[in-house]
């Protein structure tokens, strides 16, 4: 249940959207907030009935010692906290006097989350270009104008082309990927922009930068800025025009920033000259002392006497105001053409996804090749079994190959991205089967040519059946295969968040199919209660059809597809096979579509 199903709602608001009058800005007003926690045995009030204003115009920073529930706060506005069987929160939250749930938040607000969730492989020209893609109409010039136009606000011109890097790439600095993160937000032109700690991280000079862009973001543009911070320098902390001081789930103060220190000296609190007020704010409120935590009690009761009576006063004040938001989003096709760009190009300059399969499944092709190598010819040994069973033996290697060469890089990339999609989940940015499908079509490409390349260099230099047709259906399966092996990877990828977990859980889960699969035991030896798990297995499939495939019309005097029992057929079990690929490419959607959860 979201934030709004809990509140009162006003019977005589039909409308679900969030309105504003053009170039009129938004204000978030919340009251009697509360965010409380279960936790074993007792109740934590995180919040205690917080009420507040964040008006257009300006920048209101929400400040606190650690704990304070800052970030709290600012989820709840932002629509990410929602009613559960620990969490149980109440209260009111409106902009421009109207109440918004998740779905509203996107058509107006944006949120911009600590931590920089960015392709590496990207340039940050294009990854703003990706978000005026999917978030935005209009023509390609409009767009690429509307970027032009961010880069230069957030200035990022100087490195537009470099790539946001990581682990594996070299890249842009912090204070650029932060101002990135900021600049893709902006492309939708929301008027209220929500920021968790956006200097964490930084130093004071970059931190000090960012700041500058998003304080004359929000006074040229009439912008709604409300940001949490923990401890800003004098020179950031002067920029702030409205700060919200949070203690222990209450507030104590609320009003311009050019004023705390006035207010906390008429109640006995002097500011030592010269020194920097948000430090000595953090110095009177964090609960690590004793002497704060007696005080507390007197912030409250100064605050409820002097400012929470405005405050109340200013929430009521707050009208329903004018025109529809537009919601401008991408259709499913534009959004499935932007993501492929998008998948593609990662793929493409990533060479560990790329040139690196690519490579291994050459060299891997001439490996087996040179170890079957000496082979004798089938003609000279029709009836000699240790030949078929070292050709079985290679049919099986190059299958499980071409599976695990599928499965594996796909089990680490869809944890590894999961950051960055789930931000993009919870801005809206597009639905789960256009993701999804991307990454399938992309990956597709590598499911056909790693195959290809190591079917091409060792399937003639093992000795299988020469028949250039049996060297395609020999093809045909290894794809499939492959295919199959990326939908388990789909799968074990969407199921775990950690990539380090997916892969160690990924042999675990991929193993016992080996063993099904007809060559280490004879598929009519396995006892009933577990004899149904070989349909399971695409091993069991393609090993059957390559069977089929390579001594049906052999010099061959065994015949080999019975002494494995083997009866689905050549073409039955490819017909299998591709449909547990299909079924397993199902189940990995749902999967991925489960995981997607609400950021906190
Ligand atoms: N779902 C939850 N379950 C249990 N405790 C929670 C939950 N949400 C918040 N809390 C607790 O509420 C308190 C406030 O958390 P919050 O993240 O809002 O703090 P903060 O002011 O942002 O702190 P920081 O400056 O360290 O980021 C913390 O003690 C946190 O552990
Ligand atoms: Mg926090």
């Amino acid at each position: 249940m979201s934030v709004k199903q809990n509140i009162n709602i006003n019977n005589s608001t039909k409308n679900n959207q969030i309105e504003k009058s053009a170039n009129q800005g938004v204000d978030i007003v919340w009251n009697n907030v509360t965010y409380e926690v279960n936790l074993k045995n007792t109740k934590r009030q995180v919040l205690r009935g917080v009420s507040g204003i964040s008006k257009k115009g300006q920048i209101n920073v929400i400040m606190g010692s650690s704990g304070a529930g800052k970030t709290t706060l600012l989820n709840l506005l932002c629509c990410r906290a929602e009613n559960t069987s620990k969490v149980s929160i109440k209260g009111e939250i409106r902009a421009n006097g109207k109440e918004y749930n998740s779905n509203d938040f996107s058509n107006f607000a944006a949120y911009v989350t600590q931590e920089d969730c960015l392709m590496e492989a990207m340039t940050v020209r294009e990854i703003i270009q990706f978000s005026a893609d999917l978030k935005t109409r209009g023509s390609q010039e409009e767009k690429k104008n509307l970027v032009d136009q961010i880069l230069k606000m957030m200035r990022l011109e100087k490195c537009q082309n470099s790539l946001i890097g990581g682990l594996m790439i070299k890249g842009i600095t912090k204070g650029e990927k932060k101002r990135t993160s900021i600049a893709i937000e902006l492309v939708s032109n929301p008027d209220v922009i929500f920021l968790d700690e956006p200097t964490s991280g930084l130093d004071s000079f970059t931190a000090y930068n960012v700041i500058d862009v998003l304080q004359k973001y929000a006074r040229e543009q009439n912008k709604n800025i409300i940001c949490t911070i923990h401890q800003p320098s004098s020179e950031i902390f002067m920029k702030f025009d409205n700060l919200l001081l949070l203690v222990e789930g209450q507030f104590i103060y609320q009003g311009p920033c050019s004023k705390v220190i006035e207010y906390f000296a008429q109640i006995g609190f002097q500011c030592p000259f010269q020194s920097n007020p948000a430090d000595y704010l953090m110095s009177i409120v964090h609960a690590e002392s004793q002497k704060n935590r007696d005080n507390y009690s007197l912030y409250f009761e100064t605050y409820q006497q002097n400012l929470a009576p405005i405050i109340q006063d200013q929430i009521q004040i707050q009208k329903q105001q004018l025109s529809l938001l537009d919601n401008q989003k991408a259709s499913f096709f534009k959004q499935l053409g932007i993501l492929i760009e998008r998948q593609y190009k990662n793929l493409s300059r990533n060479p560990m996804l790329f040139q690196a399969r690519l490579i291994q499944s050459a060299l891997i092709g001439i490996f087996i090749g040179i170890i079957y190598l000496p082979l004798p010819s089938s003609y000279d040994h029709r009836d000699d079994q240790r030949l078929v069973n070292d050709l079985n033996g290679a049919m099986f290697f190059l299958i499980q190959n071409s599976h695990m060469n599928s499965l594996l890089p796909i089990v680490l990339c869809i944890p590894l991205e999961r950051n960055i999609f789930l931000k993009e989940q919870n801005q809206k940015l597009y639905h789960v089967l256009p993701y999804f499908l991307s990454k399938l079509i992309v990956e597709i490409i590598m499911v056909f040519l790693a195959p290809l390349i190591l079917g091409s260099i060792s399937y003639f230099m093992i000795g299988l059946n020469p028949n250039f047709g049996k060297f395609c259906f020999y093809q045909l399966v290894s794809f499939l295969q492959s295919f199959a092996g990326n939908a388990q990877g789909m799968f074990i990828g969407a199921l775990f968040s950690n990539a380090q977990t997916a892969i160690t859980v990924a042999p675990l889960v991929v193993l016992p199919f080996y063993l099904f699969g007809g060559l280490f035991k004879n598929i009519s030896d396995f006892p009933e209660w577990n004899s149904w798990f070989q349909y399971l297995t695409s091993y069991r499939y393609s090993f059957e059809a390559l069977v089929h495939n390579n001594y049906e019309g052999s010099p061959f005097t065994i015949d080999v597809s019975e002494q494995l029992n083997f009866t689905l057929g050549k073409w039955n079990s490819v017909l299998y096979l591709f449909c547990l690929g299909v079924g397993f490419q199902i189940i990995a959607y749902f999967t991925l579509k489960m995981s997607v959860k609400k950021l906190q």
